[in-house]
């Protein structure tokens, strides 16, 4: 069959979608890039804000007229939202036949015979309560080890996940409850993974987790923390660039700052989400630091690991924030210097203990303080960048920019290219299509808060 799959939320559900590929494909199905002539279409979905999830109805509730207008098409629901709202989601949609949590992938080639039987197909993640379902996990971990490297978006770049689920509970989040347990993977088929990777071209490996920097692998009396993991697999012969997301601040030891300086492979960027900079909101979110505990991680970071870069995450509008706390997060901001930050309006989600606090905080000023965080992360996301202007920096170049075909290039067989430095930099320059998937020297010319702009160095 013909199957369109729809990807929405962070890199695990990406990740998701190249297994969810590969399984597919390797079950005779074609997996295609356009919803037009699918027979089927599947959403890989995110329950992290309401609007993520709003999008989701909205296009389900467009698929119901298409069925009704007579078309044969099996739709499915993927990810987070498929294990937060599982047999709701049917009542609500009628027309959706497949409904799979995240932890049910391997099953999805079987889920989608039973749906063009006529059969409805629903799958869901037991309960954090309940004992985990260790069948669906084996197969999982499996699919994983035996990734298709054909179904993925990047010859050059690879996600690899090395834990599941997330036990924190920050009191906002939604993760804890639809991606279950936080379970670290066997190091050594972390590693098998990487090598598979990097031998078939993937140079530049990111490993994924919620609170990547929490890894911790038990076996005998021994353990492997997320350092000793930074060391096995940077030691994977041709890997060049070793990344990892999202790094939690309260596992963010020094072994892990040391890893990064001493490691050649490993990254000198470090996303590692704030939320807010004020001790009072910090602790009715559930994070476990205070604000002196983040601001003396920015200063052990850039002690220990020269050059290293910051991203961050806020979120603003959070039941009782006030104006004070709203300018402690711009403060941090400041003080952090980070490259970019990701700025969220509160979104309360069922199920979760911020939930049972007021939203308090009305539309309008969120929207306001949203504004304002942006304004001073573009300040200073553009000092961050005005810095490297007249540097030469290696770039692992993605392909032609999105605005490209709209932009003429300055030399004849030349396009706009985008790519990216090993601190996370975005990267604009002009150069050969062929240069798509390789590493270039640009020399920086000019930058704005979010890009840098250059030329091929020669
Ligand atoms: N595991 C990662 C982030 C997961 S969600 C971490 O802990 O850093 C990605 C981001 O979405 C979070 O960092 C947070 O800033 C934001 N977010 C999560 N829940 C939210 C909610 N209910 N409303 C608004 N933003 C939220
Ligand atoms: Fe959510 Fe907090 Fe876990 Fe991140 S660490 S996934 S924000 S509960
Ligand atoms: Fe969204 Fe699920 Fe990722 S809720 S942010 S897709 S883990």
């Amino acid at each position: 069959m013909k199957i369109y799959l729809e990807t929405m939320g962070c890199q695990m559900n990406r990740l998701d979608s190249e297994l969810a590929a590969g399984l597919l494909r390797a079950a005779g199905h074609e997996v295609m890039a356009d919803r037009r002539g699918a027979d089927v279409v599947l959403y890989n979905t995110c329950s992290v804000r309401r609007h993520a999830e709003d999008k989701v109805h909205s296009r389900l509730g467009v698929d119901a007229q298409r069925k009704a207008d007579g078309r044969r098409i099996i739709i499915g629901v993927l990810g987070c939202m498929a294990q937060r709202e599982g047999e709701g989601l049917r009542q609500r949609h009628p027309h959706v036949e497949i409904v799979c949590a995240p932890g049910q992938l391997a099953h999805l080639p079987e889920m989608i015979e039973r749906a063009a039987a006529g059969e409805p197909a629903v799958r869901l993640d037991p309960g954090r309560a309940s004992p985990p379902d260790d069948a669906a996990a084996a197969a999982l971990e499996q699919a994983e080890g035996g990734r298709d490297v054909a179904c993925m978006t990047s010859r050059a770049q690879a996600y690899v996940r090395v834990m599941r689920g997330c036990d924190k509970f920050c009191s906002y989040c939604v993760v804890p409850f639809v991606r279950g347990r936080e379970r670290s993977r066997d190091p050594g088929a972390i590693v098998e993974e990487v090598r598979r990777l990097v031998d078939a071209g993937r140079t530049q490996i990111t490993l994924l987790g919620q609170t990547v920097n929490a890894y911790r692998w038990r076996q005998g009396d021994v353990t492997v923390r997320f350092s000793d993991l930074l060391a096995r697999v940077s030691a994977v012969a041709g890997l060049r660039r070793l990344r990892f997301i999202t790094s939690h601040p309260i596992d963010f030891g020094d072994d892990v700052l040391q890893a990064m300086r001493d490691l050649a492979a490993v990254c000198e960027y470090i996303h590692c989400p704030a939320q807010s900079g004020s001790d009072a909101v910090l602790k009715r979110m559930n994070r476990r630091y205070t604000r002196a505990e983040y601001d003396d991680l920015v200063d052990r970071a850039r002690a220990t690991v020269p050059g290293v870069v910051l991203a961050g995450d806020f979120i603003v509008g959070f039941p009782g924030e006030t104006e004070a706390d709203h300018a402690a997060s711009a403060d941090l901001i400041r003080r952090s210097g980070y490259k970019n930050s990701f700025i969220f309006k509160y979104s309360p989600r069922p199920g979760t203990a911020a939930e049972r606090q007021a939203d308090d905080v009305p539309e309008a000023v969120k929207r306001r303080r949203n504004n304002e965080l942006l304004a001073v992360q573009d300040e200073v996301g553009l000092a961050h960048h005005r810095a490297y202007v007249g540097r030469t920096v290696e770039v692992l170049v993605e392909g032609p920019s999105p605005r490209a075909g709209r932009q003429p290039a300055s030399a004849p067989g030349c396009v706009q290219l985008v790519g990216r430095t090993r601190w996370d930099h975005i990267v604009v320059f002009d150069g050969p299509l062929a240069l798509a998937d390789r590493y270039v020297s640009v020399k920086i010319t000019d930058a704005s808060s979010l890009t840098l702009f250059g030329e091929v160095s020669a």
